[in-house]
């Protein structure tokens, strides 16, 4: 069964998302939990863009050692420098370098002709290669450029000393079928791609980072990079977590292992939400507040009898305790008898009747009811008698 890599962006592409700012020690608590969650590589920082940014690589780099640590560069030989000084003590130390290969990027963005970044890009690779021994290269916004183009200029970098080929959806653009096209594109015209990891990086500005993330694993990917809670520039990188638990739930399907401790996703979403400041929604896939819980009667009397009647994934194995069966107006007898006896009451069937005619008279003013609720309306029944 092949296996695919997860390269997690949470401390690079994550900060990046508008009003999060890590300082040192979060960024290293966090470090620590992507190791625990058994994270292949993390891009701890871009060291060249601040002195905070570079003391917390160089830390990370330092104190983490069971996943590969990297950082980002441009391609200058100066960022180059920086990186290979805050990455060096690493155990694995590793660089990402990138170049956007778009018409729209080369044009506007850099003023360079496609010539011209085959060259740059070929010079720092090499330049790179001299210091690291893992060098990752990225295409920037290669789902808008030429495919032909890009065929040229991976085949140089790889001759340079790439190991890592990187091809972001840098803003969100493609499909999962147009996404997919690329990379087979690549694995069948690139003629030395095999001797690389080939790495797929989406952004979620439609709603489908996550969905054109498995197209590109089903099209040659061994690596996919992201970010937990799929936090990030914009509307955010493609959530690790809902890949590596849709290809253990799938696996009938997709065939691919990941070294990824499943049950380590909830701390490690909580903690990064802590620290970002920003909030899971609830009805989030994996982490959310509400993936396991359930309020209507039906799916309720479901669950008592069998939980995967209404659940795919096990609270347990992404490290939640159990499912949640909240009584609001939707819910049924099953659970709300269920409930009265987890709370440790024991009724008559008749004062039963009684409590659930005023839990549901509750319901009509109160979205949820929760235990204090229950439990004030089951002891002024237990005082009435
Ligand atoms: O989205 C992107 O293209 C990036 C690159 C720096 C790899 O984050
Ligand atoms: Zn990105």
């Amino acid at each position: 069964m092949a296996q695919i890599k997860f390269f997690d962006t949470t401390l690079r592409d994550g900060e990046q998302s508008p009003g999060v700012n890590l300082n040192q020690l979060e960024k290293i608590e966090i470090a620590k939990q992507l190791e625990r969650l058994g994270i292949d590589v993390m891009e701890a920082g871009f060291p060249a863009s601040s002195k905070g940014d570079f003391e917390a690589v160089r830390q990370i780099a330092r104190t983490i050692k069971n996943t590969s640590v990297t950082g980002l560069a441009r391609t200058t030989k100066e960022d180059i420098d920086i990186a290979w000084d805050a990455l060096k003590d690493a155990a694995e130390p590793r660089i990402h370098i990138f170049l956007a290969t778009s018409p729209i990027h080369m044009t506007h963005k850099l003023k360079k002709t496609p010539d011209d970044v085959i060259q740059t890009s070929v010079e720092m690779v090499s330049y790179a290669k001299q210091k690291f021994t893992h060098v990752e290269w990225s295409a920037e916004d290669a789902s808008r450029s030429d495919l032909d183009f890009l065929v040229k200029i991976i085949e140089k970098v790889i001759d340079a000393g790439a190991t890592v080929i990187n091809l972001p959806d840098t803003v969100g653009y493609t499909t999962p079928e147009e996404y997919g096209r690329m990379f087979r594109y690549v694995r069948e015209h690139v003629p030395n791609i095999d001797k690389v990891a080939l790495s797929a990086h989406c952004h979620d500005d439609l709603g489908m980072a996550v969905a054109n993330s498995i197209a590109a694993i089903e099209n040659g990917a061994t690596q996919i990079e992201g970010t937990i809670n799929g936090i990030g520039e914009r509307a955010g990188n493609a959530s690790l977590e809902e890949i590596a638990v849709a290809l253990k739930i799938r696996n009938d399907y997709y065939q691919h292992s990941t070294n990824l401790v499943l049950n380590e996703i909830k701390r490690t979403s909580d903690l990064i939400s802590k620290f970002t400041g920003m909030m899971v929604p609830g009805n989030k896939a994996v982490v959310g507040r509400n993936a396991f819980a359930h309020e209507s009667g039906i799916h309720q009397d479901g669950v008592l009898k069998e939980a995967s009647t209404y659940e795919i994934i096990t609270p347990e194995m992404v490290g939640i305790k159990s499912n949640n069966l909240v009584l609001g107006k939707h819910s049924g007898r099953h659970a709300f008898v269920d409930k009265v006896e987890q709370l440790g009451f024991e009724f008559p069937e008749e004062k039963v009747k009684e409590a659930f005619k005023t839990f549901k008279e509750l319901t009509d003013r109160k979205k949820e009811v929760t235990d204090d609720d229950l439990f004030t309306i089951l002891t002024d029944l237990q005082s009435d008698s």
